[in-house]
C-alpha cells in the first residue's frame, strides 16, 4: 500500500506539535513528578525487561508514538511478514526467518510450499551432523574426530554465528575451537590457518549466494591449504557448505551431501537461524541450539501477539524513533555489560544499517526525515574508559542501549555486582547529570579557594539529560541470546515500516563490490589506471609500484 509522506500525517504532525515542548523537558523532573514512571516505563517479555522510562518523554509521548506506529501500518506490515507475503519489494521475496524458529508440527505455506516442514527438516540435518562431530564419532582423513572449526563467511554469514558463539562460550564443547574467517585480508585467513592441523579441521564455507568475492577467494585458500596435506577424497571430511545455491557449491567442489541448505526468504543478516548458525550449533549442539531457536520464537510470539502498549519491540522502535526524529540522535551506542556480548555491536550494525540505512522509501520517493542511525558501542566497563567522557559532557546527544543479565554464569566473587554497580550508575549518570550546585558543593567539600572553585566549576558540570534503555535478562543463556536478537530483529522491522522503507533488500554495497572488480584487475593486470579520478589513479600506481619492489 502506497503511504503518505510521514511528516504528513497526522499522528507525526501531533507529536512534531509534542515535541515542542517535550524537548525541553528534564528527566530528573519527570521522575520525580511521577513515583510510578519505572513501572509504567518498563515491560517484560520472553525472559527480557525493557526499562525505557530513562527517556525524554512520558506516557502521552507513548500514546502519540503508538498512533503514528498505528497509522504507518506496523501491525498490518508485521501480519504480512509472519504470512509470507512478498514484502521485500525490490527483490520479490517473502521475509520468513520467523520460520526458522517455529517450532516442529506448525506449518506455513509458502508458494505451496510447508516452508516449516522443510526448516525441520534441515534441523534433523544439523541435529545429526553436529551429533557426530561432537561426540567424535565424525573422523578426520587420518582417523581423528575434529578439534576445530573454520567458519568461513562474511557479512551475516559470519557476523551472526561469531557474535553467538562468543556469547554462549560458557555451554560450548570443551574439544571444539571455533574459528571465524570473513576478510578478504589474507591476514584473516592466516591467522586461523595458523591454529589450526588439517587432520582435525572442519571447514564450514558459509553463504547465501555462493558467489560473495571475499568468501570464495577464503574458501580457495583454505581448500588448497588443506590439499598441500591431503588428497580429494579427503575432502567430504574437511569441508561441508551452507547455501542456498547448490550449483555453486558443487562448482566449488563440495559434495551436495554435506551441503546444509537454507532458503531465499532468509536475509543474510537475518540467517543465523538457519543452517547458516551451524557452527553455532557445533559449539553449544542441537538442544542448546533448539532453546536459542525456541527463545526467539517467544520474542516473535510477544511481538506478533502483545498490545502495542506492551509491546517490547515495538516499544523499543517508538522510543529509538523519538529520539532519531525529535532529539536528533544521529547515533545509538550500544553498551552490553557482560563480556560475552562483546560482538554484539557489531552483529546490530549490519542489522540495523543494512536494513535500515535506505534513503528512498518503498515506492522510490526520496524520504522526508532521517532514516536510521549510526550503530556503534563496545562493552561496559571498558567502554567507560575510552568514549563515556563524550558521551558524558560532548555536545552530542547519543542514545544508549544498556544491555546485561542480572546474574552471571560464571562463580567469581564479586565482580558481578561491581559489574552491574557501574551499569545502573552509568545510566543514572547520563539521566541526572551533574548541576553547577552539586558541583560547587562537591568542591567546596575539598577545601578550594572561591576562585579555584569557579575555575574548576564549568569542567565538572554534567549537562545530564541523556536518553538510554536498559534491557535485563536473568542470565545469558540461549534462550535469552535468542530473544534479545529476536527484540532488535522486530525493532529494525518496525522502524522500517514507520520510515516506509524497505528493510530487507542492500543494494547500497553493490558499487563498491563492481568498482573493487575493476581495480583489482588493475592492481593485477599491466594496464596502467587511467580511468578514474587522480586520487584513485594515485593509490593504485603506488600499490602496483610496491608490490613489485
Ligand atoms: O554484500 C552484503 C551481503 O549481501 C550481506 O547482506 C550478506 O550478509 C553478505 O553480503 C554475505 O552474503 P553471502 O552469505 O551471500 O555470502
Amino acid at each position: 500500500m502506497r503511504q503518505p509522506a510521514l511528516t504528513s500525517t497526522s499522528s507525526f504532525l501531533a507529536l512534531a506539535s509534542h515535541a515542542t515542548a517535550a524537548r525541553t523537558w528534564q528527566m530528573r523532573q519527570l521522575f520525580a513528578d511521577d513515583a510510578q514512571r519505572f513501572p509504567r516505563l518498563t515491560v517484560d517479555a520472553a525472559g527480557l525487561f525493557l526499562d525505557y522510562s530513562k527517556n525524554r518523554l512520558d506516557g502521552r509521548t507513548v500514546e502519540l508514538l503508538l498512533d503514528l506506529a498505528r497509522e504507518r501500518g506496523v501491525e498490518r506490515l508485521r501480519d504480512a511478514m509472519f504470512a509470507g507475503e512478498k514484502i521485500n519489494l525490490t527483490e520479490q521475496r517473502a521475509v520468513l526467518h520467523t520460520a526458522l524458529r517455529m517450532p516442529r508440527g506448525k506449518s506455513l505455506v509458502v508458494d505451496g510450499q510447508d516452508v516449516v516442514r522443510d526448516v525441520h527438516a534441515v534441523l534433523e540435518q544439523i541435529k545429526d551432523f553436529t551429533d557426530r562431530v561432537r561426540s567424535g564419532a565424525w573422523l578426520g582423513y587420518t582417523g581423528k574426530p575434529i578439534t576445530d572449526v573454520v567458519n568461513i563467511g562474511i557479512g551475516g554469514s559470519d557476523l551472526g554465528p561469531k557474535m553467538a558463539v562468543l556469547a554462549l562460550r560458557s555451554y560450548s564443547h570443551p574439544r571444539l575451537k571455533m574459528h571465524f574467517v570473513s576478510n578478504v585480508d589474507g591476514h584473516d585467513m592466516d591467522a586461523a590457518l595458523a591454529q589450526v592441523n588439517p587432520e582435525t579441521t572442519l571447514f564450514i564455507v558459509a553463504s547465501k549466494t555462493f558467489t560473495t568475492a571475499e568468501t570464495m577467494l577464503n574458501a580457495g585458500t583454505a581448500r588448497h591449504w588443506f590439499l598441500q596435506s591431503a588428497t580429494e577424497a579427503d575432502l567430504p571430511r574437511h569441508f561441508v557448505a551452507v547455501s542456498t545455491n547448490k550449483q555453486a557449491v558443487s562448482a566449488f567442489g563440495i559434495d551436495t551431501a554435506n551441503m546444509f541448505p537454507f532458503w531465499d526468504w532468509v536475509g543474510g543478516r537475518y540467517s543465523v537461524w538457519s543452517a547458516i548458525g551451524l557452527s553455532l550449533a557445533l559449539a553449544v549442539g542441537f538442544g542448546y541450539f533448539n532453546d536459542f531457536l525456541a527463545g526467539a520464537h517467544a520474542m516473535d510470539e510477544h511481538f506478533r501477539t502483545a498490545p502495542l502498549e506492551q509491546n517490547m519491540p515495538v516499544l523499543l522502535a517508538m522510543v529509538g524513533f523519538w529520539n532519531r526524529q525529535f532529539l536528533d540522535a544521529g547515533s545509538l551506542s550500544i553498551a552490553p555489560y557482560h563480556q560475552d556480548l562483546s560482538r554484539f555491536p557489531a552483529y546490530l550494525q549490519q542489522l540495523d544499517m543494512e536494513s535500515n540505512g535506505k534513503r528512498v522509501t518503498r515506492n522510490g520517493a526520496v524520504v522526508d526525515t532521517p532514516t536510521c542511525p549510526v550503530v556503534w558501542g563496545e562493552c561496559g566497563t571498558n567502554a567507560q574508559h575510552a568514549y563515556f567522557q563524550l558521551l558524558h559532557q560532548g555536545t552530542d546527544v547519543t542514545p544508549m542501549d544498556f544491555i546485561t543479565t542480572l546474574r552471571a554464569t560464571h562463580d567469581l566473587a564479586g565482580h558481578h555486582d561491581a559489574l552491574l554497580a557501574n551499569c545502573f550508575a552509568q545510566s543514572e549518570a547520563f539521566m541526572k547529570g551533574k548541576t553547577a550546585e552539586e558541583a560547587r558543593a562537591d568542591l567546596q567539600a575539598l577545601n578550594l579557594s572561591a576562585d579555584e572553585i569557579e575555575a574548576l566549576l564549568p569542567h565538572k558540570v554534567f549537562p545530564g539529560n541523556r536518553p538510554s534503555n536498559t534491557i535485563l535478562m536473568d542470565q545469558l543463556t540461549p534462550s535469552a541470546l535468542g530473544a534479545l536478537i529476536a527484540l532488535y530483529e522486530h525493532k529494525t522491522f518496525v522502524q522500517g515500516a514507520i520510515w516506509d522503507v524497505n528493510s530487507f533488500d542492500q543494494w547500497g554495497v553493490e558499487l563498491g563490490k563492481v568498482l573493487a572488480k575493476n581495480i583489482q584487475a588493475e592492481l593485477t593486470g599491466s594496464v596502467q589506471p587511467e580511468r578514474h579520478d587522480s586520487s584513485t589513479n594515485g593509490l593504485i600506481v603506488m600499490a602496483k609500484a610496491a608490490q613489485h619492489l
